[in-house]
């Protein structure tokens, strides 16, 4: 895949921003589907893995962390195996989210979930490979020097493990069934969604070796980013449409989840996110790359319909 010129990250219409997020997620999935298939045996937990990852899915995180880098003027390559990286840790989240233990869901990304197509414990297994290999594509990296991969795995372990992503799962699954303060939501959120989204910003900002000062305001934009991203989730629980979105609807009401519609009405549930879209917005403008494509990033994350 051949790198983008400059002026392909400084875009203003739809049509270019659809185009951008059209080649990232080309280049993204290319990647994941040759470090699947290099770094495992072929087999039954190849093919799950493969097919989970070839599934489909957005590919946010990794986009939202290679349009920072860039933003910052590092050249894409550097970061394409943290990206790769973030989106196998975000897709075993999802296999093992979708578990019966856990949310219960049959459809992911448009297909059977993980345990529906193979079985639970193919299913536990592919979740469990993907994360660990994660760790070694950044380790086996050669863009970057040790220290980088040294301080970029670490830094993804924290957001992912037992006081990131693990941790806020692990308190979704506790709020079930009882009544939460708005506080307490914001911090599931902060942990569960939020964690791998404000790393592919903060990530994507050490790469292209942004200041201290531009760090600590993407920080910021990156941790509002999270809660718009996890409201729109919620939101889109309730009023979304099932092909679109490629999973069930209602599934939080369900598993009487503690969410910002329960919590707050669709309304209310609107307002905060459109109040977390401004502090993003501030962010990025005080962190001097707003007139990057991450401006039109936020937009898209806080309106997307799927
Ligand atoms: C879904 O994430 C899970 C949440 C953290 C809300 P995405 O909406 O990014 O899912 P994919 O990767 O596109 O399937
Ligand atoms: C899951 O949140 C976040 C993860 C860490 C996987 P949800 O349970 O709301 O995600 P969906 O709606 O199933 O994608
Ligand atoms: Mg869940
Ligand atoms: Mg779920
Ligand atoms: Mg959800």
């Amino acid at each position: 895949m051949e790198n983008l010129s400059p002026s392909l990250f400084r875009r203003t219409s739809k049509l270019d921003l659809q185009q951008y997020l059209l080649e990232k997620r080309n280049l993204i999935n290319h990647q994941l589907q040759s470090l699947v298939r290099d770094y495992s045996f072929p087999g039954r937990l190849q093919d799950a893995m493969h097919y989970s990852i070839e599934a489909g899915g957005k590919r946010l995180r990794p986009i939202l962390l290679l349009a920072t880098a860039e933003a910052f003027g590092a050249n894409e390559q550097k970061a394409l195996a943290v990206a790769s990286g973030l989106e196998m840790i975000h897709t075993y989240s999802l296999i093992h989210d979708d578990l019966p233990s856990m949310d219960d869901d049959d459809m992911r990304r448009g297909m059977p979930t993980s345990h529906k197509k193979f079985d639970e414990a193919t299913a536990i297994l592919a979740g469990d490979a993907l994360l660990t290999l994660s760790s070694q594509v950044i380790a086996e990296d050669t863009e970057l020097t040790a220290e980088q991969r040294i301080h970029l795995i670490r830094e993804l372990s924290k957001a992912s493990g037992a006081r990131g992503m693990v941790e806020g799962q692990m308190l979704d699954m506790q709020s079930e069934n009882r009544e939460i303060t708005l506080e307490e939501l914001e911090y599931v959120h902060r942990n569960k969604t939020g964690r791998l989204l404000n790393f592919a910003v903060m990530a994507g900002a050490y790469i292209g070796d942004a200041s201290l000062e531009a760090m600590v305001e993407m920080e910021k934009m990156g941790e509002a980013l999270g809660l718009i991203f996890q409201i729109q989730d919620d939101i889109l629980d309730i009023t979304g449409d099932a092909d679109k979105i490629g999973k069930p609807v209602g599934s939080d009401e369900g598993n009487h989840k503690s969410t910002y519609p329960k919590l707050l009405g669709l309304d209310g549930a609107k307002e905060q996110k459109e109040y977390y879209v401004r502090v993003a917005e501030q962010s990025l403008e005080k962190a001097g790359v707003n007139e990057s494509v991450l401006s039109e990033l936020i937009d898209y994350l806080s309106r997307r319909d799927h």
